[in-house]
């Protein structure tokens, strides 16, 4: 499909609005004797996940998970297929799942659902962009960068057929 990127986020807004998520992700869990585990949800949440710990004024463990359920399409397909899995037990631990963007809710509801039987200490769940019209199941989020409408964005670890995660900003894609 022929198309264009038009800008709706840019990078000092991303910026701004990690660092206050950061500082707020600090301040929920204070104590650094118990393991606070970053889930990073492969691939889209990678910039995301590479920026928003660096925020955190406490020792953070990385791990991650993929879930793909676009694979290359456009639409969700609902089925949520994990690819990896953790490389590491999360019982008693404090776990952020950190998104780059919710919109059916079928992908976070269901890495929910499988973390929450492995018994962590807390379970919350962080993402850059939410689509809120789009949702089709109900997810908890606790953190939230910036709602916005039903468009097809790109960019900031958010591809379109694997295209356009590189890119510092949000852009939406507009079919030409
Ligand atoms: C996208 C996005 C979220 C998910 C959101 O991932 O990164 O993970 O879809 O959609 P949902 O709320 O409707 O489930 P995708 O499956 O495209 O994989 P990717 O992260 O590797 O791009
Ligand atoms: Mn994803
Ligand atoms: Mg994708």
């Amino acid at each position: 499909m022929k198309h264009s990127i038009e800008l709706l986020i840019d990078a000092s807004q991303i910026a701004d609005q990690v660092k206050q998520i950061g500082a707020q992700i600090s301040q929920r869990y204070p104590d650094p004797e118990r393991p606070l585990v970053l889930v990073g949800l492969l691939r889209g949440s990678c910039l995301f996940l590479a920026d928003l710990c660096r925020q955190l004024e406490r020792p953070v463990i990385l791990d991650f998970m993929n879930a793909s359920s676009y694979g290359n399409a456009m639409q969700s397909t609902r089925d949520v297929r994990v690819l990896k899995d953790l490389d590491d037990d999360i019982g008693g631990a404090d776990v952020v799942i950190v998104e780059d963007i919710i919109d059916t809710g079928y992908t976070l509801s269901k890495i929910r659902e499988m973390l929450l039987l492995r018994q962590p200490h807390s379970l919350a769940i962080c993402t850059l962009l939410d689509k809120p019209s789009r949702r089709e199941v109900d997810v908890p989020v606790d953190w939230i960068g910036f709602s916005i409408p039903d468009e097809f964005v790109v960019g900031y670890g958010i591809d379109y057929a694997q295209r356009y995660r590189n890119l510092p900003f949000i852009g939406k894609v507009i079919p030409e």
